[in-house]
């Protein structure tokens, strides 16, 4: 019996992780990489922060064992996640009304999201934002829903359209899904307000929808509490939700593949069983996650001092990538690339949309080397002062025709 491949054509190649395969195989010298959302430091490499280094020491010394851990993850970790998202002293932690199992990645959580929500009976219908990370509609559809799509951007694509954005939100079903970027929109970098979080909250108890939270990158637009201002809109009591975490991010563990799903009951009993369905979920799909990247994760989060190191640590990385931001938009305006640049220098997180046509893109990968995905997705992070000049050179040739 041969394989059952409808059709032996190659698959398209991932529109993010496929760049870096091409990537590596162009032998250019002065190639630019703005494609996967990785931070880079200013010497081009992504660095193991000292937090991790140090939590990584102990974690060596401490006697340890390969054992299999809770089919939910170490208990540890899970409270410590849920701290850093919602605060220690929040309703949501204080209630007991939100459990928490151990993902490998932010993409497990999506995953096992997906899997938890349709085997419990949710609506099949899930709302993305447009334009949003690709692996969103791939992901949720292959996990069985229908997608929708709610407007995002302004024509200008440097701001919400919080009347577009609000008005499909208010057209969708009673029990509907919505995917929110918690903050740190990927790709646009551009987030909500909080007036605008607020209506969404209100639209979201008035059309009785489930959000679900993708926060893959806290700590990573403003700061740690900062970039959990979405909270505000939808942590109201009695409401459910779900929110997927990653730490491939904020504690640059990108290949320990560690994150977390929360969800959030209107009480403790519907908490704890929403719990047990979650783990059917994950024990019939990988049975149960790795430990390395969340027990790094958790001997940061419960050591007082590493934590301190790892807010620095943080902080380093988001002012390195608001610094960039601000290069980037000097450069731009000071070599005349036509366009409207300045917001870009306010968005948040890793990612801006410089806004070009897939030709243009086209162009500046095979006529400069500059890698960047779909409309023009950069990944600011990407800059070093080597290469941002050749890097504005190459968007204005590109611009410019
Ligand atoms: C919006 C968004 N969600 C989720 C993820 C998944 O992150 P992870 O690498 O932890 O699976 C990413 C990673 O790029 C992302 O950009």
């Amino acid at each position: 019996m041969a394989l059952p491949l409808r059709s032996l054509s190659p698959a398209p190649p991932d529109p993010i992780l496929g760049l870096s395969e091409a990537f590596k195989a162009d032998t250019r010298p002065d190639k630019v990489n703005l494609s996967v959302g990785v931070y880079i430091d200013e010497t081009g490499v992504t660095p193991v922060i000292p937090s991790v280094q140090e939590a990584e020491r102990r974690l060596l010394e401490r006697a340890g064992s390969k054992g299999y851990l809770p089919i939910d993850g170490r208990p540890a970790f899970k409270s410590a996640v849920r701290d850093l998202v919602f605060g220690a002293d929040s309703e949501i932690v204080q209630s007991g009304r939100s459990v928490t199992a151990q993902t490998p990645g932010g993409t497990g959580a999506l995953r096992v999201a997906a899997d938890f929500l349709l085997q419990t009976g949710s609506s099949k219908t899930i709302w993305l934002s447009e334009p949003t990370w690709p692996n969103h509609p791939q992901l949720f559809s292959i996990a069985g829903f229908a997608l929708r799509t709610y407007p995002y951007l302004d024509d200008s694509g440097r701001g919400v359209d919080v009347g577009k954005m609000l008005g499909a939100l208010r057209s969708a079903a009673p029990g509907d899904v919505v995917l929110l970027h918690g903050s740190c929109h990927n790709p646009s970098g551009v987030d909500p307000d909080q007036d605008t979080w607020a209506a969404i909250g209100e639209i979201v108890v008035e059309r009785e929808l489930l959000p679900v939270v993708d926060f893959a990158y806290q700590g990573f637009g403003f700061g740690l509490r900062e970039d959990a201002d979405w909270l505000s809109g939808l942590a109201q009591p009695g409401q459910e939700f779900l929110v997927c975490t990653s730490y491939s991010k904020n504690f640059a563990l990108y290949n320990e593949r560690v994150g977390a799903l929360t969800i959030v009951a209107a009480d403790p009993l519907r908490a704890a069983s929403a719990l047990s369905h979650v783990k059917i979920a994950i024990r019939s799909n990988y049975s149960n996650p790795p430990a390395h990247g969340a027990d790094i994760v958790e001997t940061i989060l419960n050591d007082p001092a590493l934590r301190a190191q790892w807010e620095v640590d943080l902080a380093g990385m988001r002012n390195r990538i608001l610094g960039n931001r601000a290069a980037l938009v000097d450069a731009l305006v000071a070599a005349n690339v036509p366009g409207n640049w300045e917001p870009i220098r306010r968005q948040r997180g890793m990612f801006a949309l410089l806004g070009l046509s897939a030709e243009q893109v086209a162009r500046l990968r095979d006529e400069f080397g500059v890698y960047v995905v779909g409309r023009g997705r950069i990944n600011v992070a990407g800059f070093t002062a080597a290469n941002l000049p050749l890097v504005v050179v190459a968007v204005k040739s590109v611009i410019e025709g």
